[in-house]
Parts: C-alpha cells; structure tokens; sequence
C-alpha cells in the first residue's frame, strides 16, 4: 500500500487529495487534461433534486488573490447527474463524493432519498453555498437552524455523510459539533467567505445579489486557523479547504488535522495542480522518512 494511503470514515482514499466542488463539473472535462484516477477523489458540482439555472449577471470576479464567484448553485439537477455522469464516475478508480446543495429543506431531503438508489461513496451535504437567497447558507449560519437539517438527512441517507461548512457561521466550532451530535460521518470547511466587490465605473456592486463567495489563497490563513479548531474540537474526520495552492499548503492542513484536503480554486489557474500537489506531499514524507500521514496529521 502507497505511504499516501488515507482512510477517512472507513474509506480508503488512495491518497489524500480531492477536487473540490464547483471546480471539476462532474469530472469529463478534467479527464480531458490527466488522468483523474490519480487523484485520491473527486467532489461533483453542487446538485439539487431539481436543475437550477443559477444567478443572473456577473459570477466571477478575480481579485490578486483569488476570486469571487456567485454560481448560484446552476446545476443540471440529480436525476441528469445519475442518467449521464454517475456510471461514468464510478467507473473510475477515485472517491466519488456528490455534493448536494438545496433552496428549502424539502429539496434537502429529496435529493438524499433519491441518491440512496445509487451507488456512490460520499454524501456531502452542502449547506454553506453563500449564493442563495432562500436555503443554501441560512441553514449553515446558525447552528440550531441547520441541526434539523442535518438530522433528518442523517436519518434519511444510507450514504456516509460529511457535511460542508461555512467560514461564515456565527460558530464553526459549535456547527461542527452539532454536526458530529447528529451522526455525520466527517466535516469539510470551508466553503467560501462572503465577500464584496465594487464597480467604480459603474458605481455600483459587481454581483447581482451583493455579495459573493471568495477562495483562493487570500482565504487560506483564516480556512487553516479553522480546520484546526475544529480538528481540536471533534472526533469525527475533517476534510480541509481553503486556498490550497501547494504542496506545502497541503502538509500545513494535515498538520492542523485533516484527514483530507480538498483542491478547488487553484484547479482554474492550472487543471493538473493537484497532481503536482500529491507529488509534492509524496516527496516530503520520503525526504522526513514518514510512513503514514498520521505521523504528522493533528500534531499542531
Ligand atoms: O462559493 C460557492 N459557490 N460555494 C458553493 O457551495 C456553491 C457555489 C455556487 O454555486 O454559487
């Protein structure tokens, strides 16, 4: 076995990288640039038990370090997802995570009824997409709202379930215990920071809807910081994001004890980057004699 081996929730990730939702659509188009069985997994754009077109206007903005974006969760919906990417996807030799977003509850738990008739590895239930007006991040803000939410979907999913988390929340800590009370099988954090930017020609806010999700390396102190209070907090597995870019950004989230990390925004500058980033980690752990991860994974 690779000395990049990972389990996470009783599943074994051949190494400890992932493709971050919303930036590898449902893996196709990736395959066309490498090989994505190198990868440890892939998480799929956001789905909805309906299609949804996703915001008007203006859904990506770059700043010098990183970008804004403002999707609005546009997906083909998961009964298309199932008919035209899934076999595709489980053919293939990577941890098939399916994120899952939602505009009410109702939406929520369909879509989690519907994914137990498919073979898939990972629920990530979605409730911090900050793009939505109704559902989507109020349900990963307050802790208590998003406890019934997390609760039914436990009860209703067959799958391992980890539930994305929002740098937004009032408490990241107290939403990711609330998360392990109601028997999720990990966390992923974070999703993106609400943000802001300006048109001073227009004079006028660039998103429709105000404010946008900011990644990339400008988020990616503040995603570590917390990665590693809620690695101290719970006992449950924590994938890590935010603004991982390098190999080295990789070692620093498993050092503040993820399990896994997963690659998003650094996917759209350079498509392979993770591939790169799997090399690098792998380097380090022959140069520190490392056999396993867990030597140095939480030792912050
Ligand atoms: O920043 C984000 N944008 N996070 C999500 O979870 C979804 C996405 C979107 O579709 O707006």
């Amino acid at each position: 076995m690779s000395r990049l081996h990972t389990e996470f929730a009783g599943i074994a990730f051949k190494n400890p990288v992932v493709l971050a939702s919303g930036t590898c659509g449902f893996g196709r188009e990736l395959a066309e640039c490498f090989d994505i069985e190198k990868l440890g997994g892939l998480s799929s754009k956001g789905l909805i038990i309906h299609p949804h077109g996703g915001n008007d206007g203006i859904r990506i903005w770059e700043t010098p370090s990183g970008i804004m974006n403002s999707v609005g969760l546009e997906n083909p919906g998961i009964e298309a997802f199932i008919e035209q990417d899934l076999d595709w996807i489980n053919e293939k030799d990577v941890v098939n995570i399916v994120n899952m977003g939602g505009h009410s509850k109702e939406d929520y738990f369909r879509g989690a009824e519907r994914l137990n008739d498919v073979n898939i590895d990972i629920l990530e239930l979605n409730i911090s997409c900050p793009n939505v007006k109704e559902g989507g991040m109020n349900f990963g803000v307050k802790t208590e709202a998003a406890r019934e939410l997390v609760r039914e979907v436990r009860k209703i999913s067959k799958h391992k379930l980890v539930v994305k988390l929002s740098p937004n929340a009032e408490d990241i800590v107290a939403l990711a215990k609330m998360c392990e009370e109601e028997g999720a099988d990990g966390v992923s954090l974070v999703n993106t920071f609400l943000a802001m930017a300006v048109d001073i020609d227009k004079k006028a806010m660039v998103f429709q809807n105000g404010y946008a999700g900011l990644s990339g390396p400008a988020i990616r102190p503040i995603a570590l910081r917390m990665v590693h209070q809620v690695c101290k907090a719970v006992k449950i597995p924590v994938m890590g994001m935010g603004g991982i870019t390098t190999w080295q950004d990789a070692i620093a989230f498993i050092m503040a004890g993820a399990q896994v990390v997963q690659v998003g925004t650094a996917t759209f500058m350079k498509p392979d980057i993770s591939l790169d980033i799997i090399a690098g980690v792998e380097k380090y752990m022959e140069d520190n004699h490392l056999d396993s991860l867990n030597e140095i994974r939480g030792i912050l």
